[in-house]
């Protein structure tokens, strides 16, 4: 499908996420004539821009990200841009922007298709849901909405935005985003899963020992201290994206590759979801925060963090399903900041078998999904000139030149948002579980704060706090990561 008429009006125009991602990810889409005579953007933000001024920091983004494009290329894209000063809380600017809409709909044809992307603080997501229905921003086309993350940091305020955003978006039409999904080697996941019988006729309880998704990272918060102490490593990366590849790896086999079947999968699985006791939780779960070094600064020292903060920098747990084909087995996670390095990696562990080798190691199957891009299997063989086992990997790389073919995770979902396909974003009733279970994780450690039991603290740039190797559900169980 090329040439798709639309107007999309991008919330969060002036921002870091457009810059950096929105506006290289259509300049791509651009070239590649999925967009091209019969699109317009309007970017709308607080600050006074001008058409001119977007302009020329969309053609900025594009030369920040791509080496060589013909500038007559650029100019062409960025002359579908528009620029409209906009207070979210303001009706007067809502009517503004509907006529601009509609303006630039009858001069590129754009057929009533709209496209509208939260791109801006979450805090806003609500009010400009609501003022879209009530100042009837939709038209008379296609309209779909796509939405950051966090949507809601609980389940009761994700449960209000849902209504807010369902009042004038269908469920098929609003496109929750978690890059995750985007990435290529998380796309992997099911293919990999489901067409190699060397690997489907092991992945189940019988032969699986534990599963363990790590999304490690070396960087601090930085500079998003103020946004951090809202959220905390539970609902920045495990409400979202640990859940997301869990439920790809726990998932039972689609009937079909619809976007629908899949979302299907995917909640017949989650239906099962087990949720812990309070003692589970104390037992297979931990909270950290990170302490300073002599040239980094602790959590606590970062600026817009309290003093007394107990936002949890590092969250490691326990996750089990009592449906699917891995159902009763642990899949461990953990993630944190200033970890050792950025690494995201799923390692799915099977168990021993008993053998006349008697030192033989387990079979692991590795998927690496950052930085790198690989898959491996280890397994056992026979030493040179002993009789001994070694152990060696199987691995599945990517030439440099296929790694360079790969298109960045929010090209490949904007893709997906203008051909209508949301097998790659999160449905609600995923999420409502997801957060359900958060809530809990949330509560029980709310409970520890007023307990006096605070989250334990970990030297930067290692492997995060020493109580996360004490999680497992035996003592025969460890991480393959270390
Ligand atoms: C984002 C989180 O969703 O994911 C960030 O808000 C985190 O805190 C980022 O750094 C990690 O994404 P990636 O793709 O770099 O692993």
């Amino acid at each position: 499908m090329n040439n798709i008429p639309v107007v999309m009006i991008i919330f969060g125009g002036s921002g870091d996420l457009a810059h950096r991602k929105l506006y290289p990810a259509l300049f791509n889409l651009y070239e590649q004539g999925l967009i091209r005579d019969n699109f317009a953007v309007i970017g709308t933000a607080r600050r006074p821009w001008t058409h001119e001024y977007l302009r020329e920091q969309v053609s900025d983004a594009i030369h920040e990200t791509h080496k060589e494009v013909s500038e007559n290329d650029v100019q062409a894209f960025v002359s579908h841009f528009y620029y409209q000063s906009h207070d979210v809380t303001n009706v007067e600017h809502y009517q503004a922007l509907k006529e601009l809409a509609q303006e630039l709909d009858d001069r590129y044809s754009a057929q009533g298709n709209r496209i509208f992307y939260m791109a801006m603080a979450p805090r806003f997501f609500g009010t400009i849901a609501t003022h879209i229905n009530d100042q009837h921003l939709t038209s008379t086309g296609f309209n779909r909405i796509v939405v950051e993350k966090p949507f809601g940091r609980d389940l009761a305020s994700a449960e209000k935005l849902n209504q807010q955003i369902t009042a004038s978006f269908a469920e098929d039409d609003i496109f929750r985003i978690d890059h995750y999904l985007g990435k290529e080697m998380v796309q992997n996941i099911l293919p990999l899963r489901f067409t190699n019988p060397l690997i489907k006729n092991v992945w189940n309880s019988d032969n699986v020992k534990n599963i363990q998704v790590t999304l490690a990272e070396r960087l601090g918060v930085e500079a998003r201290g103020g946004y951090y102490e809202t959220s905390g490593a539970l609902r920045d990366m495990v409400q979202n994206h640990i859940f997301q590849i869990i439920t790809l790896l726990a998932m039972p086999q689609p009937t079909d590759l619809t976007a629908k079947s899949i979302h299907q999968a995917k909640q017949e699985l989650l239906d099962s979801l087990v949720m812990p006791t309070k003692e589970e939780i104390d037992q297979h779960f931990v909270r950290g925060q990170y302490l300073g070094s002599d040239t980094t600064f602790g959590y606590k020292q970062e600026p817009n963090v309290a003093e007394d903060s107990t936002t949890e920098t590092f969250a490691a747990g326990q996750i089990k399903f009592q449906k699917g084909p891995v159902a009763g087995v642990p899949i461990y996670f953990r993630t944190g900041k200033e970890f050792r390095e950025k690494e995201s990696r799923i390692d799915i562990v099977l168990k021993h078998m008993s053998n006349p080798y008697g030192q033989a190691h387990s079979n692991n199957i590795t998927i690496v999904i950052d930085p790198q891009m690989e898959i491996y299997i280890t397994i056992n063989g026979k030493k040179i000139s002993t009789s001994g086992i070694r152990r060696e990997n199987l691995d599945y790389t990517f030439a440099k030149s296929e790694l360079a073919q790969v298109p960045d995770g929010y090209e490949r979902l904007l893709h997906d948002v203008f051909v209508n396909d949301s097998t790659n974003f999160t449905h609600w009733s995923e999420l409502k579980n997801y957060w359900k279970f958060i809530d809990l994780i949330e509560d029980a450690w709310h409970q520890d704060n007023q307990a006096g039991k605070k989250p334990v603290e970990y030297l930067p740039y290692r492997m995060g706090p020493k109580a996360a190797d004490q999680i497992f559900d035996s003592a025969t169980e460890h991480w393959i990561y270390d």
